[in-house]
């Protein structure tokens, strides 16, 4: 029997809803229908403001996040987080395939997947290993991939860990190339996140020796790390919550100038304004942070009468895993870094 290719089939409720707004997903996966991939899985990368915002609520202790983490795939059939509306993605092993799926991968293939958990139905059995330094969880259970359902072979030269950590975050720097220019002021909020080193390396390389890219950190650990990686013309720190502190402190490095290109790589929310008052008029907010509102974001820059572009961060871009591991390859300093923290 096929199911419908974007999954509606196995929305439970609210009924007519696509998988990823509906509140509860079928996740029982001992039935696979033919336009669906069965999947072991091995590891969950919960998405970082999710994962931050379970620690902020139940502490930073393994087995309460576990417990967390059990009680909302309970809940709705996948790692929809209610509160942050994030998910995250997975790998695990290719166990069946539907016989209507066309697909370049066979049967005990490793593969992570490229959409979001908050739309994968997950039966979870167990919870093994949660690694609260990396935001990965090791499990036993089962995901279902429907058939628009993007995913990836793991490459065989990286851990796998680290390989999930890269792509978890694989549309920010493929569209950070996108949307930077030669000789363009750029500064990253969140520089020394994952996805901030990402998107720091791409947006160097692409405002070359002209441009200057400029890395906010929250923490001071990240400033050694961001110089030695060669990703940063400048770095400080500020809070991006306070967004006229973080603003003064930015015109002091830049010496008064706004920034052409703001990307914002947050994982806590409240952060908009800090983005937009950054930002020249005419220029662009790439909002890649799941903590971001829309609705904080629309009335923030209305309300000082800032004239921004400002972009959702599409979790996907064609070529965006690809391009990903390939940047981190073809700089040993930052691969290096990505084995450190998440091998
Ligand atoms: N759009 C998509 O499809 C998509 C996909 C995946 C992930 N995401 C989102 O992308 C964001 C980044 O993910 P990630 O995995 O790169 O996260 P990450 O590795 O956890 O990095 C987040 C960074 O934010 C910094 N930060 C926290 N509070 C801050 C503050 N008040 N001011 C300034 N910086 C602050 C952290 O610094 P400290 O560690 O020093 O506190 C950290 O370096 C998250 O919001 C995640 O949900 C989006």
């Amino acid at each position: 029997m096929r199911g419908n290719p974007f999954g509606t089939h196995r929305v439970v409720e609210p009924k007519g809803l696509l998988p990823q707004p509906a509140w509860k997903l079928d996740n029982d996966t001992t039935k696979l229908y033919d336009n669906e991939i069965l999947i072991d899985v091995l590891t969950l990368n919960v998405d970082a403001a999710s994962f931050t915002q379970i620690k902020k609520e139940v502490g930073n202790n393994e087995s309460k996040v576990a417990e967390k983490i059990l009680e909302i795939v309970q809940k709705r059939g996948k790692m929809h987080n209610p509160v942050t509306g994030s998910g995250g993605m997975l790998i695990g092993k290719v166990k069946k395939i539907g016989k209507d799926m066309n697909v370049p991968v066979q049967i005990g293939d490793t593969i992570a997947t490229l959409v979001s958990l908050s739309l994968t139905p997950l039966n979870l059995k167990k919870i093994v290993k949660v690694h609260l330094d990396k935001e990965q969880v090791d499990v036993e259970g089962e995901a279902i991939l429907f058939e628009t359902g993007v995913f990836a072979k793991l490459p065989c030269d990286m851990p796998q860990s680290v390989a999930l950590a890269i792509l978890d975050v694989a549309g920010a720097p493929i569209q950070t190339a996108r949307l930077v220019s030669p000789g363009d002021t750029v500064l990253i909020i969140g520089a020394g996140g994952k996805s901030g080193v990402l998107c720091s390396y791409v947006a160097k390389k692409y405002a070359g020796p002209t441009g200057q890219v400029i890395g906010l950190v929250h923490s001071e650990r990240s400033i050694d790390e961001l110089r030695k990686l060669g990703c940063v013309d400048e770095v400080f720190v500020a809070d991006a919550q306070d967004a006229v502190s973080t603003y003064e402190k930015f015109m002091k490095v830049t010496g008064g100038k706004s920034a052409d290109v703001v990307i914002n790589v947050v994982n806590v929310p409240d952060t908009e304004m800090a983005s937009i008052l950054c930002t020249q008029e005419g220029g662009v907010v790439y909002f890649f942070s799941m903590a971001t509102s829309f609705t904080k974001a629309a009335l923030g820059a209305e309300g000082i009468g800032k004239d921004v572009d400002m972009i959702i961060g599409n979790g996907y871009a064609e070529n965006h895993a690809d391009f990903a591991i390939e940047i981190v390859k073809e700089n040993e300093p930052l691969l290096e870094m990505f084995m450190r923290r998440y091998a």
